[in-house]
């Protein structure tokens, strides 16, 4: 089994946390821990090409953490301000795209797209964990945001971490 582990934006959950009816709660298989949100591998839809399939042309160095992508489950709900303010990351995935890598998630406003939220500027594998490095908001991914993110703000670091289904022996992939 595997996890994405992503604190998303501290200064964003600094932000609500300080409103006096801030709330961010987590849903449909998310998990909220001490270090930021938990989301849960997603089953591979089936027909995806899906993990192991070679990304292209100007993907990170190569691992077993980052030759296809990875698809998360759950959602983080942010609201505030009486409502005003209701955001939600939903289903994260790390996905190739054509000039690197990209951290998507269900669209907001329309539960059957996706929207590339942030660019992902390097893997750091390591063992059974492979940190996401240099996150930095899509223009797309800044407008979910109203105004104060522009293209390029950068989000937290994530963690992908794999928990093996105890295997008899060590493998290498
Ligand atoms: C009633 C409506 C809203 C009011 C009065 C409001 C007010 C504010 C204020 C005063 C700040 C500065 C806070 C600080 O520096 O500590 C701020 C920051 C921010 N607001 Fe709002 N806001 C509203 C709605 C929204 C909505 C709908 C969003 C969409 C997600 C949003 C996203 C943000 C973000 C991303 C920041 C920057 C947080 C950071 O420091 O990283 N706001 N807002």
């Amino acid at each position: 089994m595997s996890a994405l582990h992503w604190g998303i934006k501290a200064s964003f959950l600094g932000y609500i946390r300080a409103m006096a009816d801030g709330s961010v709660t987590a849903e449909a298989g998310a998990e909220l821990q001490e270090s930021g949100a938990v989301f849960p591998l997603a089953a591979a839809p089936s027909g995806d090409a899906g993990a192991g399939t070679s990304a292209g042309a100007g993907v990170p160095a190569a691992s077993a953490h980052t030759t296809g992508s990875r698809r998360f489950r759950g959602t983080v709900r942010f609201l505030g301000h009486g409502g005003v303010l209701d955001l939600r990351i939903a289903d994260p995935a790390v996905e190739p795209r054509a000039g690197g890598w990209v951290l998507s998630i269900r669209d907001p406003y329309d539960p059957d797209a996706r929207v590339d939220l942030a660019t992902i500027a390097a893997f750091h594998p390591s063992g059974q964990q492979c940190i996401g490095s240099g996150l930095a908001l899509t223009a797309d991914g800044a407008d979910l945001f109203f105004g104060p993110y522009v293209e390029g703000t950068p989000l937290d670091d994530f963690e992908i971490v794999d928990t093996p289904p105890t295997p008899a022996h060590p493998t290498h992939k």
